[in-house]
């Protein structure tokens, strides 16, 4: 896989991918991620990337040229172009999911107020929101559904059945709590029952605490 992040701040993209798990995959050729400074692609004496908005109304814009130049010039029959915006879908492990299969994407940033809406119509695959905030460009937002993407890629994560368990893979259930070593910390105890060996009530005893934490903190997805 190839991912194209196009940004005004390219270290900001790029430094989250570059340690630990995302690192190796790029060093062992599962993925070849690049991020390109959006000035690179605007003309003229100052290299304007902004302007003010049609109409009137608060803050700046990315203009068209730059994003219409850097999408025609990276662009392959392949590639799946997605903008990072709050005003996107909100982005789920199924996403993740679904775009690790891809060979080319290419991410497009904004900043400011967002983008020209030329470019969401004419470029655009999808529009992306990481969640129901606003960042201060989407350079941060790229990081993150990237690494959610790569470390699905079949050989990212070392031991191989480590995306199978975890909340959100049953989309509807978060996961059960955890523990390990020591069996006493403080005063606190692991949990009887994790220390029995009798797998049957592991088991029972983890999907009761999952509904558990689901009711406390996401009740949400109970009712999907
Ligand atoms: N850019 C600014 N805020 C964002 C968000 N919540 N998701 C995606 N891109 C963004």
């Amino acid at each position: 896989m190839r991912i194209d992040i196009i940004t005004l701040f390219p270290d900001i993209a790029l430094a989250p991918l570059s340690e630990s798990i995302i690192q190796r995959a790029r060093q062992n050729g599962l993925v070849d991620i690049h991020a390109h400074p959006l000035r690179d692609w605007a003309t003229g004496k100052h290299r304007k990337t902004d302007e003010y908005l049609c109409g009137g109304g608060q803050g700046m814009l990315l203009m068209p040229g730059p994003l219409f130049a850097a999408v025609e010039d990276l662009k392959r029959d392949d590639t799946r172009v997605i903008l990072m915006t709050p005003q996107g879908a909100p982005f789920q492990q199924s996403d993740a999911q679904r775009l690790s299969t891809s060979t080319h994407l290419m991410i497009l940033c904004g900043h400011y107020e967002g983008v020209d809406h030329r470019v969401i119509d004419a470029l655009v695959d999808e529009e992306i929101s990481i969640g129901d905030y606003v960042l201060t460009n989407g350079a941060i937002a790229a990081a993150v559904i990237t690494d959610a993407i790569v470390r699905l890629i079949p050989g990212a994560l070392g031991d191989a059945r480590s995306p199978v368990d975890e909340s959100f893979t049953n989309p509807n259930m978060l996961e059960a709590p955890a523990y390990t070593k020591p069996n006493e910390f403080r005063g606190m105890h692991v949990p009887e029952v994790l220390l029995s060996g009798d797998h049957g009530k592991i088991e029972a005893w983890k999907k009761d605490q999952a509904l558990k934490r689901t009711q406390k903190n996401r009740p949400d997805l109970l009712d999907r």
